[in-house]
């Protein structure tokens, strides 16, 4: 009997999420914080329908993968001229790559941000995958703008741009690149690649595998950037949900170690240390992805703790923040943040889908179940860890 993901929280967070679902299909961010307002981002939305997608709302997730695809194939051109550019050694500026976000109807939008960000397009391809796994559903209606995105990061993974947090586009980020990586093997593995495609997505995977081999691992766990010494809350989702690393290799556990001892007070994950935005609180959706993690590499007790600790955070009326100000890195930074911007985004769509992300997988791997994994072998090197 499904536990987690049918607690009110949880039909709460479902209903919320479809209710704000637009007509296009897009998932915005959220409903009412100023800057986030009127966009979709393909990172948020790619694991807001991974969510909905494994909590029995198949139709939503489809529907966002429809609107993603007609996002990239109104820009197939676009796509192609990047792709050209590139291959011919003239890779275009990042204002002119893919941006992260979109309005409702496809557009760019008429706001500045740090769009240039490769992580949500490997995302993208991921949940489509899983999804169409899930729910036995031929992806083949989305192999055209499957195709286009393979091109566009097969062309750019290892270009410097924005991560996670839109900051730092001068760094190669770890959790990019395991985003990409994990899209295209994803795309791969399931067969939706022709010929050429599939040998250009492969090397490329392989090629990410290799350079986080050297430069995206220190002391046995994952770094934040290349030639980084700190992690990133994000590097949980390297682990599970995208498996990009084993979670039961060193590399994963050295990598959750850090994750627990520098990131996370009480069961709430900050994003990296030296966050300032809106003073550096915790943010629940981190703390559900490292649950994932924790869950996948055997702790089942500590992901519960990390769950209820992202259920804590829930307003009266059951709304998920994008992060809380319980315990801050840089607490006089708060204010300059809620002078410009308003109070922190509430509620978070992104955050929501998480909890029934690590909810769904809770129930999945619940002792009486039979898909519990707890049991599975694991592999004890940082190659075994990265190795396909
Ligand atoms: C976060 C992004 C997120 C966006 C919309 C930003 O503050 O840094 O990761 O995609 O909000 O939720």
């Amino acid at each position: 009997m499904p536990r987690y993901t049918s607690s009110p929280l949880a039909e709460r967070s479902r209903a919320l999420i479809a209710s704000l679902q637009t007509a296009e299909g897009a998932y915005p961010a959220s409903p009412t914080f100023s800057a986030y307002t009127g966009y979709s981002w393909f990172r948020d939305g790619a694991f807001i329908a991974d969510g909905m997608s494994a909590t029995g709302e198949a139709e939503s997730a489809e529907r966002f993968f429809d609107w993603c695809a007609a996002v990239l194939t109104d820009r197939a051109d676009h796509i192609h001229w990047i792709v050209a550019e590139t291959r011919a050694g003239r890779p275009p500026a990042g204002a002119q790559m893919l941006p992260a976000r979109y309005t409702f109807a496809g557009g760019a939008g008429d706001d500045e941000w740090w769009d240039f960000q490769l992580d949500g397009y490997g995302t993208w391809l991921w949940a489509v995958v899983e999804h169409s796994r899930r729910h036995n559903v031929d992806a083949g209606r989305w192999s055209q703008a499957i195709g286009l995105t393979t091109d566009y990061l097969v062309a750019s993974w290892d270009r410097p741009c924005y991560d996670w947090w839109e900051e730092h586009s001068e760094h190669v980020h770890v959790s990019t690149l395991a985003c990409v990586a994990a899209g295209l093997d994803a795309v791969t593995d399931a067969g939706l690649l022709d010929g050429a495609r599939e040998a250009g997505a492969r090397d490329a995977s392989a090629a990410i595998r290799r350079l986080v081999q050297e430069r995206g691992t220190l002391s046995g766990h994952l770094v934040k950037w290349l030639g980084s010494t700190a992690v990133d809350g994000s590097l949980a989702a390297a682990l599970a949900p995208l498996g990009f690393a084993d979670p039961r290799s060193a590399t994963g556990a050295a990598t959750i170690d850090l994750l627990e001892r520098h990131l996370t007070v009480n069961g709430g994950t900050h994003r990296y240390l030296g966050d300032t935005f809106f003073g550096g609180g915790q943010w629940p959706l981190l703390s559900c992805f490292l649950g994932l993690a924790q869950l996948a590499a055997g702790d089942r007790a500590r992901a519960v703790e990390l769950y209820e600790w992202a259920a804590s955070t829930a307003t009266e009326d059951l709304d998920l923040p994008e992060q809380v100000s319980a315990h801050l890195i840089a607490p006089g930074m708060r204010w300059e943040w809620v002078d410009r911007w308003g109070t922190v985004a509430t509620p978070l769509l992104w955050s929501h889908a998480m909890l029934l992300r690590l909810g769904a997988e809770l129930d999945a791997t619940a002792p009486d179940s039979a898909a519990d994994t707890s049991a599975a072998p694991a592999t004890d090197s940082v190659l075994e860890g990265l190795a396909r």
